[in-house]
C-alpha cells in the first residue's frame, strides 16, 4: 500500500502518533522554521490577549507534515485555550458540528484538519458559527418549519487543509488569518533532527543529521520518521549512536536516494520523461499511468519535485525539467526531438 512508505508524509498509524507527539513542540520559540508564520502569529497572540479577545480564526495549508497540527496546538497553547481536535470527514452531519461547538468552552480552540473536506450542508452551518458565534437550528419541516438561534461561546477556529484551493470561497473568506506553510530548509531540518534526537536520546553526528535533513524532501514528518529508523540500524549494526557511515547505509537500505525520492518520484519522472516524452501531461493522465491517486501526486510528490527544479506546471500540464533527466540519466536534448 501507498501509504506505507517511509517516505509518505500521510503515514500514520498509532507509533507514528506517539513519536509525533512525544517530539511536538509545545511553545512558539520551540518551533523551528517557518519563521513568517511564527513572527506574525506572534504578535496576533499577544494582540488578542491584549485585547481579552479570542484570535481571530486561522487557516493553515500547505503540504502534509510540515507542522499545521503542531502549530495549532502551539496557538491553543500560547492562548491558554483549550484545544479540541476533528476532521473534515469526521463530521458527517451539520448535528455532529452542532454537538461539537456547543461543547465548546468560551476561547476554546476548534482545529478542523483537512477542512476541505467538510460537506456542504455542515459548511452552511459553520457560517454563523464563524461569524457571529451563532447557531441556526431549523425545527420541523414545511410550512411549520421555524428556525431557532443558540449562542456561542466565543471560540476560534483554526482550519489546515492541503488544497487551499478546493475551500469554498465564503468558508476561506471568513479565516482572518490565512498562512501557507513552506517546505522547510536543510538548516532547519538539521536543527529539528538534532532537537528529536535528544528528546529520544539518541547521539547523532552533525553530519549525520544534515543528511538525514538533506533527504527528508523539506518534511519535519519525514525527517523525524527517517531518524527513528536510522536509529534502529545503529542499535542493531552499531553501538546506537548516529554516525553519518550508518546514516548512508540505512538510508541505502530504506531506497531513499541522495536527494530523498523514492521509487514513486522516479516513476513519476520516468513516465513524464520516458512515455509522455517530455511533452507537457494532465494531471489525470499521469495520475493513470503510474496507478496513483490524483492527490496523492499533487499533495504528496509533486511539491518537493518542483521545489527542487525538477518538474514545472504549465497552462498544458507537467513537464519534466532537465534536473529531472540528468538525475535519471537521461538526455535533456535527445529528448526534445
Ligand atoms: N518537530 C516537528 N516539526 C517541528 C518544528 N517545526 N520545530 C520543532 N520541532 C518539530
Amino acid at each position: 500500500m501507498e501509504d506505507e512508505k517511509i517516505t509518505s508524509p500521510e503515514l500514520e498509524n498509532n507509533e507514528e502518533e506517539n513519536l509525533e507527539s512525544s517530539l511536538r513542540p509545545r511553545h512558539l520559540n520551540e518551533y523551528i522554521g517557518q519563521n513568517k508564520v511564527k513572527e506574525n502569529m506572534r504578535i496576533y497572540i499577544e494582540a488578542a490577549k491584549k485585547r481579552n479577545q479570542p484570535l481571530d480564526h486561522c487557516l493553515f495549508y500547505g503540504p502534509p507534515g510540515l507542522g499545521k497540527t503542531t502549530i495549532s496546538g502551539i496557538i491553543a497553547n500560547e492562548m491558554n485555550s483549550n484545544i479540541k481536535i476533528t476532521s473534515g470527514p469526521a463530521i458527517e452531519k451539520p448535528g455532529d458540528l452542532a454537538g461539537i461547538l456547543t461543547n465548546l468552552k468560551e476561547n476554546d480552540v476548534l482545529f478542523i484538519d483537512e477542512i476541505h473536506r467538510l460537506s456542504k450542508n455542515v459548511e452552511e452551518i459553520l457560517y454563523p458559527a464563524l461569524e457571529d458565534f451563532s447557531l441556526d437550528i431549523m425545527l420541523g419541516k414545511g410550512p411549520e418549519a421555524r428556525s431557532i438561534r443558540i449562542d456561542l461561546p466565543k471560540f476560534t477556529l483554526i482550519g489546515a487543509t492541503t488544497k487551499a484551493g478546493s475551500l469554498a470561497t465564503p468558508l476561506r473568506d471568513r479565516f482572518g488569518i490565512v498562512h501557507r506553510l513552506e517546505l522547510y530548509s536543510t538548516e532547519d531540518l538539521t536543527t529539528i533532527v538534532q532537537r528529536s534526537s535528544k528528546i529520544l536520546k539518541i547521539k547523532i553526528d552533525k553530519d549525520a543529521a544534515i543528511e538525514i535533513a538533506r533527504r527528508s524532501r523539506g518534511t519535519p514528518r519525514i525527517a523525524n520518521r527517517l531518524l527513528k529508523r536510522v536509529g534502529d540500524y545503529a542499535l542493531v549494526l552499531g553501538d546506537g549512536n548516529i554516525t553519518l557511515k550508518i546514516t548512508k547505509h540505512a538510508l541505502n537500505k530504506l531506497e531513499i536516494d541522495e536527494l530523498g525520492l523514492d521509487e514513486v518520484d522516479r516513476k513519476m519522472m520516468e513516465t513524464m520523461i520516458v512515455q509522455y516524452n517530455g511533452r507537457p501531461v494532465g494531471i489525470e493522465a499521469l495520475a493513470a499511468s503510474m496507478g496513483e491517486e490524483i492527490d496523492t501526486i499533487e499533495d504528496v510528490y509533486e511539491p518537493y519535485l518542483m521545489q527542487i527544479g525538477f518538474i514545472a506546471r504549465t497552462p498544458r500540464g507537467r513537464v519534466p525539467l532537465p534536473a529531472a533527466y540528468e538525475h535519471l540519466g537521461y538526455s535533456y536534448q535527445t529528448n526534445m526531438f
